[in-house]
């Protein structure tokens, strides 16, 4: 392997190396193509898209980002329980009876609800809780809808201990629906500040915004899957966003290597049937641990010493089996990589027609997270 392993938990050979120098490398490349002042909120809600929240955040802390953005305050008290110091938004705005928690360790909510608000403003009291209000303005999601700035004004009126330090909308794609959604963001902006309201952050743009709308960026960017290393788009990276590096990489070792005659079956349903004598490579990886049952009929495959291995025959819970019969020097022990070398959770999602975003979140809790750092740059 390329580079050290520094810790090592497992006793499976089952692993997802998290490369923190390609993450600071990519959160430069994002800060490349912002104006100076622009500030990053850095996504590392769904424990940093799999790569391993606490990690990621204290690099990505190390490394300038202004902010954290996680979905539930269960996330940002992680944070804050294993020392973050950066502001963390809270950006899922589910809040039940944790208004307290949020305030107590100086999470800020982002607002959906004019009750969210009132209750921030009391429990705050006589301090001030800084929040970021939620306007719908396409997405269908979270969020105000654009004409409830006038309520929303007379509500601010008597709640003294609330300071909207952010207004935020979220992009749902598409170039016709960005634009009609900026639009309307730069319209609740302005209402807003015609009633007083001017907050400090306003923000819009996730990774492919960043990327492709300088126009968005306004003075917080909230970018996610471009920090793991993935350009948001599905077509090939343009531009910034080529230099971009793959943060995860998950790799195994071959468990062990059987010969089947021709028309041998393998795996569950018989559903592969083997075309001639063929060596079968078992690896100690699965459905369980975030890898499809429907891979090897997607075309699904491994690399082995730099060579494609077809998944053959369902991957089962715990184990997959591979055809490494042109593979002549693949033995046990031997590494295996699932992400990585060529292989892209890209690839992944192609084959599985989904998104990057969903290949790595879904690489499961049972594959332990082992930091690298090749250059040793990152704390
Ligand atoms: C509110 C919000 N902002 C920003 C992001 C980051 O998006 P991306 O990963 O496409 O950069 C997300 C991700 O889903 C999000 O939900």
């Amino acid at each position: 392997m390329a580079h050290a392993i520094e810790k090592c938990v497992s006793i499976r050979p089952t692993l997802a190396e998290i490369d923190l120098d390609a993450l600071v490398h990519n959160l430069a490349t994002v800060r490349s193509v912002l104006r100076p002042g622009v500030g990053v909120c850095a996504m590392v809600k769904a424990d940093a898209y799999g790569h391993g929240a606490v990690e990621v955040a204290r690099a990505l802390e190390w490394a300038g980002a202004e902010f954290m953005g996680v979905n539930l305050v269960e996330e940002g008290l992680t944070l804050r329980e294993a020392g973050l110091k950066s502001r963390i938004l809270v950006l899922g705005a589910w809040y039940a009876h944790a208004h307290a928690d949020v305030v107590a360790r100086d999470l800020t909510p982002v607002i959906s609800d004019l009750a969210d608000l009132a209750e921030f403003s009391r429990i705050a009291a006589p301090g001030r809780a800084r929040v970021h209000l939620k306007f719908d303005t396409g997405m269908g999601r979270l969020g105000f809808p654009s004409a409830a700035v006038p309520s929303i004004l007379r509500a601010l009126g008597p709640l003294t201990n609330v300071e909207v330090e952010g207004v935020l909308s979220h992009l749902a794609g598409g170039r016709e629906e960005t634009e009609a959604q900026a639009k309307s963001f730069d319209a609740v902006a302005r209402e807003l500040a015609g009633g007083g309201v001017r907050p400090a952050f306003l923000h819009l743009a996730n990774s492919e915004a960043i990327f492709s709308r300088s126009d968005l960026h306004h003075s917080l960017v909230r970018p996610g899957i471009a920090l793991y290393g993935y350009a948001p788009w599905s077509d090939a990276p343009r531009d910034a966003a080529a230099a971009l590096r793959p943060v995860m990489r998950v790799t195994t070792e071959i468990a062990h290597v059987k010969l089947v005659p021709t028309g041998a079956r393998v795996s569950y349903g018989g559903q592969f049937v083997a075309s001639r004598p063929t060596r079968v490579a078992v690896l100690p990886v699965g459905y369980a641990d975030g890898f499809a049952r429907a891979l090897s009929e997607r075309g699904g495959f491994v690399v082995i010493h730099g060579l494609r291995a077809p998944i053959v025959g369902a991957v089962c819970m715990d184990m997959m089996m591979v055809d490494v019969t042109d593979i002549a020097a693949a033995q046990v022990g031997d590494r295996v990589t699932l992400i990585g070398d060529g292989l892209s959770a890209a690839d992944h999602a192609r084959l599985l027609a989904t998104i990057p975003y969903e290949i790595v979140t879904r690489v499961s809790v049972r594959v332990p997270r082992v930091i690298v750092r090749p250059g040793g740059g990152a704390p």
